[in-house]
């Protein structure tokens, strides 16, 4: 990918699933890269490039003075911040009448607070840096096919997702004359602990085979898969894209099957 050779970029969500990747996808594009995550691991995800490219540092995305820390040692670090991905977040939900306030709010709060929070403090940095080739930066956040379309059971999760869809398109619009991208990635469903974790759960067999099958090539993503659609967006090959919420998803959302590709004998490779 063009342009993000010598890029500092900052991933939250990094110890972990599609922000791991991500961070590893970057170094290997070249990128400086640091990594954030309120889990306090943060060891280096690939073992090749520059020793300097990589750093690590604890990161509540929730608590506005940690994202405020982060940014800060990102520029102080590399001097100024090129591209964020957003890739912290959590699960969890369930049919409305069954969540309970606090669980509303945990989930809402990592994944669209969280989302503002570390668009508005690396969006302040990006204003005051300097224009190079162009653009002050590149932000990506992390939606999901659950922010564009409804699924049984998603109230809280859907809600945090469709919030940063639409928060996404409106920091395009804010920050294109400020040479600032903004763009989201809407996965669908990826084998990352998260999901191991909400389909190890007893029951959940038949919904697995079923989510399965409505990806039409017949399986869950890879977090690489949605690395290299963040590496884009944040490349100077998508210098034109800004507002576009990338579906990444397998033909997830693509529409219906119905048993008609198998009758057309269309179902097998
Ligand atoms: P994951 O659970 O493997 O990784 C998420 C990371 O976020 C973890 O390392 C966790 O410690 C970190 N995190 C959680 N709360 C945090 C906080 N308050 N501050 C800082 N870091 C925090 O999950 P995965 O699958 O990699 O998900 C990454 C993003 O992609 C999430 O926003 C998720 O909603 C989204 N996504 C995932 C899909 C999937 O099927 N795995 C599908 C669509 C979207």
């Amino acid at each position: 990918m063009r342009g993000l050779t010598g890029k500092n970029i900052v991933v939250t969500g990094a110890a972990s699933g599609i922000g791991r990747a991500s961070a590893a996808r970057l170094l290997e594009e070249g990128a400086r890269v640091l990594g954030a995550d309120i889990t306090p691991n943060g060891d280096r995800p690939i073992a090749d490039g520059e020793p300097d490219a990589w750093a690590f540092t604890a990161v509540d995305v929730t608590d506005e003075s940690s994202v405020a820390a982060m940014v800060a040692e990102g520029v102080r670090l590399f001097g100024r911040i090129d591209g964020v991905v957003n890739a912290a977040g959590v699960a969890g939900g369930g049919a409305v009448h069954m969540v309970d306030v606090a669980e509303w709010h945990r989930v809402l709060d990592v994944n669209l607070f969280g989302t503002y929070l570390v668009a508005k403090h690396a969006l302040t940095q990006m204003l005051e840096q300097d224009l190079v080739d162009g653009a002050r930066g590149a932000v990506v956040t992390i939606a999901s096919i659950e922010g564009i379309e409804g699924t049984a059971g998603g109230s809280a999760y859907s809600a945090s997702k469709g919030g940063v869809v639409i928060l996404t398109k409106n920091m395009a619009i804010d920050y294109a004359g400020r040479g600032i991208r903004v763009n989201t990635v809407c996965p669908g469903f990826i084998d990352t602990p998260m999901t191991r974790n909400i389909f190890g759960v007893m029951g959940m067999e038949t919904p697995r085979r079923d989510i399965i099958k409505e990806h039409k090539l017949g399986r869950f993503g890879q977090p690489e898969e949605i690395a290299s659609a963040a590496c884009f967006l944040l490349s100077s090959d998508a210098s034109f894209v800004t507002g576009h919420a990338l579906v990444v998803d397998g033909g997830y959302t693509a529409g219906r099957d119905h048993g008609v590709t198998e009758m057309l004998g269309l179902s097998a490779p």
